[in-house]
């Protein structure tokens, strides 16, 4: 037996859910480049891609959709657990990972649709308490990602009051632009907290504990937690002209730039691509952020290869992410949530496989320590 640290290069789990190709950048989603699907399809698809192997028809999405947004109402015991964490101003995403844990467990199939349904009005609520103003119910006639926007601003996306429900040009770009996020995140892969949901289903247990241990992973900033930090990154450079200046330190201090570099990707992060093309169109009039996160974007990958040449780091997910999150109005607070809400059908697949799969992770450990210890009484040490 060799150790791998990281487990690298370790395969873990056959799947049919995403491929991700380091050195060619590729995606590859349920059979899906990223780029032929993440800008057309609902989220509402790619939950059912993912779980069900194809694309629903549209009597089988309307049936679908219709399944979600009856699960989307969150009980009064939850709405209580949420407004108590938020008199006590606790990060949104453990307020989110807490509300998760305590959702009952019935079968996998209803559990899979509850995580999914649940979590953006889990996050909208919670953010309203923070902010002292009541939860919004779920829209019935809003899908995935406008009743997410819907619920966190108490505003039709594009409803400008004309009667027509919100199907102004604003509105429809943002729900498109989160639609293309959500997709964009989905799933990647063998990733942390991918690992820890099908670590979690191996014992046999449920899809909340599953997703519940998932979202514990994802919050780290190596994995989940990066587009807050990128997001302050660009506003402390502020201005092109000290971008060099301030990498370098970082790097000086062999610190890392956050949205920069990935476990797999020794190139740019195919995911970057649509994320910032997403982004550009809310930039069109502030354009100095989105020209600013260009430069530096351009500055760090030279910097990198000079402070640590031949190890490739590129820009990854996250970099765009936090643009495009800051282009759609949200507060960074919400970035690492709103990466749940993307990822949460993901992990529900892989939940679905690892039980089909029915095997038990247990991998082994090397002891390093002592093993000739005499036992000294607690009085006598
Ligand atoms: N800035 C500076 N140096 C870096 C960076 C970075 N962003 N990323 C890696 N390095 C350095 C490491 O310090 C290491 O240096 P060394 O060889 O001198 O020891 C070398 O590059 C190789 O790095 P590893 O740690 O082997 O890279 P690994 O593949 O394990 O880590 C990770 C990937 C965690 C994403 C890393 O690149 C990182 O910390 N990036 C910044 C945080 C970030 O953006 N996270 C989001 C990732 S995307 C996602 O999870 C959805």
């Amino acid at each position: 037996m060799s150790y791998s640290p990281g487990l690298k290069d370790i395969v873990a789990a056959e799947t049919r859910l995403s491929s991700v190709d380091g050195e060619a950048g590729e995606l590859v989603i349920a059979g899906y480049p990223l780029k032929e699907i993440a800008e057309s399809a609902r989220y509402e698809e790619m939950a059912h891609l993912l779980w069900h192997g194809t694309l629903p028809t549209a009597a089988v999405l309307d049936r679908f959709t219709g399944e979600l947004a009856a699960c989307r109402p969150l009980s009064g015991a939850i709405l209580d657990s949420l407004g108590s964490a938020a008199k006590e101003r606790r990060p949104v995403i453990d307020a989110v990972r807490a509300a998760v844990a305590s959702l009952p467990t019935r079968d996998d199939a209803s559990d899979a649709r509850t995580l999914v349904a649940v979590l953006p009005s889990i996050v909208a609520a919670y953010w309203r308490f923070l902010h002292r103003e009541e939860p919004v119910e779920p829209h019935p006639g809003l899908g995935h990602a406008a009743n997410l926007l819907y619920m966190l601003t108490g505003e039709i996306p594009g409803d400008n009051g004309d009667g027509d429900g919100g199907s102004g040009d604003r509105g429809g770009d943002h729900v498109r632009a989160l639609t293309t996020y959500l997709n964009t995140v989905v799933d990647h892969g063998m990733n942390a907290s991918t690992f820890t949901a099908r670590v979690i289903i191996s014992t046999r247990s449920d899809f909340i504990s599953a997703v519940t241990g998932a979202i514990g992973a994802l919050k780290g900033p190596l994995h989940g937690g990066a587009p807050g930090p990128v997001l302050a990154m660009l506003e402390a450079i502020g201005d092109i002209d000290n971008a060099e200046s301030y990498l370098r330190k970082i790097l000086e201090a062999n610190e890392r730039l956050m949205g920069f570099g990935h476990a797999v990707y020794r190139v740019r992060d195919p995911r970057a691509d649509v994320l910032s093309r997403a982004a550009r169109s809310f930039f069109t009039q502030d354009h100095d952020l989105y020209a600013l996160a260009l430069h530096v974007e351009k500055t760090a990958i030279e910097l990198l290869e000079e402070y640590k040449p031949g190890r490739r780091l590129q820009t990854n997910v996250e970099f765009y992410t936090a643009l495009l999150l800051k282009g759609l109005g949200l507060h960074p607070d919400l970035f690492t949530p709103m990466f749940a809400i993307g990822r949460v059908a993901g992990w529900v697949a892989h939940c679905f496989e690892q039980r089909a799969d029915d095997r038990l992770y247990r991998p082994e450990s090397v002891y390093t320590g002592d093993d000739t210890s005499k036992w000294i009484p607690v009085n006598e040490r």
